[in-house]
């Protein structure tokens, strides 16, 4: 269901760093979450359930030096996440790290605190790519998704804006139940737009979005709907708009090798400079994430425990263990495993031969059969998201 490379893909064997063989190479890419304030609510977050405070975030200097650490050991592309990233005032400094290290800037974005001034300030600078999100076309119900009024008028401004700017642009929408009806639009939206992509993801839970499974899950036949709409979608749109489809687990067959694999693709730094090898990595039990600026992200990479808890296949319990696909999908995600079924190490529920499938997709059927409850919104302290100005 996926249409061109995605930026988790793993890389080709040309690029990778032969010297971190045999487990896959260095990283293709670095998720580097600049900080966890936002001015967004979003019910379905995936950031951490304990948000880190603005005061323990890296500075510009820390970020650039862990750009430089990730370029040497193989990464290709930098996503400049969050929370919001554009609420670092140092946004530019930041970038100006990245550009220097070699690695194509991607920009992730709700773009509700953006200026075509700022905007343009950082398309000199060098950033290559804006990924922004939205929460659906129709303004109230975006802006009641989000928590924040105003906000879709908002990103169509900046979809024009990159585009005028010459950067290339992708639209993220996940997908959801209080969303699902208006696909087409969205599709279009994305058109207007001029998007070189659209990622229609469909929700996962774990972290915040746990909270909000009931007020989340559509129904099978709506999901079915989706495959339809994108598969017409991806046909009549050839050569105009990529895209890329995460399906809804609770009604797949298969899972999906989540962030390509554990270890073999992507590094997640955390705003405190926690390094994870996926960004839900902290609701597992037992993992310890290594600071990087204590230890050096080649290190950690390699050798760094919690990188190594599930990398390969040794770890795996059956039936992933003599299964065929293990080294194609290494068993679906650990967090969602964690997050259904209690057991990190556990065949990811997704999967139909996990004996815990037909629950999993039993429980979503009731979840989206029953009225939705009200969305429980993601906020931020305000003591939490306190600057300090650096000593
Ligand atoms: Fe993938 Fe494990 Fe299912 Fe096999 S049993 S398809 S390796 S999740
Ligand atoms: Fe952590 Fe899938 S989100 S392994």
């Amino acid at each position: 269901l996926r249409d061109g490379p995605s930026p988790f893909s793993a890389p080709p064997p040309s690029l990778r760093a032969q010297s971190y063989e045999p487990f896959a190479g260095g990283p293709t890419g670095l998720l580097a979450e600049l900080t966890h304030r936002c001015p967004l609510q979003c019910p379905y977050c995936s950031n951490p359930i304990d948000l880190e405070r603005a005061n323990a975030e890296l500075t510009a200097k820390e970020w650039g030096a862990v750009f430089q650490r990730a370029a040497a050991i193989g990464a290709l592309q930098l996503h400049l996440s969050g929370g919001e990233p554009t609420v670092r005032k140092d946004l530019e400094e930041i970038l100006a790290f990245a550009v220097d290290a070699g690695l194509y800037t991607n920009l992730i974005t709700s773009g509700v605190t953006l200026t075509r001034a700022r905007l343009e300030g950082l398309a000199e600078l060098g950033l290559d790519h804006v990924q922004l999100s939205i929460q659906d076309v129709e303004p109230e119900n975006a802006d009641r998704i989000s928590h924040y009024a105003g906000g879709f008028e908002k990103k169509r401004q900046v979809a024009e804006w990159t585009g005028e700017l010459g950067m290339a642009l992708t639209i993220n929408a996940p997908m959801h139940r209080q969303n699902i009806a208006h696909l087409p639009q969205i599709i279009e939206f994305a058109v207007e737009a001029k998007a070189q992509r659209i990622e229609i993801a469909h929700i996962q839970y774990y972290a915040w979005a746990l909270k909000n499974r009931a007020a989340l899950i559509p129904t099978r036949e709506t999901f079915l709907g989706t495959v339809e709409i994108v598969e017409e979608a991806k046909k009549r749109l050839k050569g105009v708009l990529n895209f890329d489809f995460v399906i809804h687990d609770h009604y797949a067959s298969r899972p999906k090798a989540c962030t390509g694999g554990w270890g073999r693709s992507i590094v997640v730094v955390t705003p405190s400079g926690k390094a994870l090898p996926c960004h839900a990595a902290q609701t597992l039990p037992d993992l310890v994430f290594d600071d990087v600026r204590a230890r050096d992200l080649a290190d950690v990479w390699r050798n760094g425990s919690a990188f190594n808890a599930f990398r390969g296949t040794d770890w795996m319990q059956e039936p992933c263990r003599s299964c065929e696909r293990r080294e194609i999908d290494f068993g679906g995600c650990r967090c969602q495993a964690m997050a259904a079924i209690g057991d990190a190490n556990a065949t990811d529920p997704a999967c139909h031969l996990s004996l815990a499938h037909e629950a999993f997709a039993r429980l979503g059927e009731t979840e989206a059969q029953t009225p939705a409850p009200a969305f429980i919104y993601r906020r931020m302290s305000a003591e939490a998201s306190k600057e300090t100005e650096p000593a």
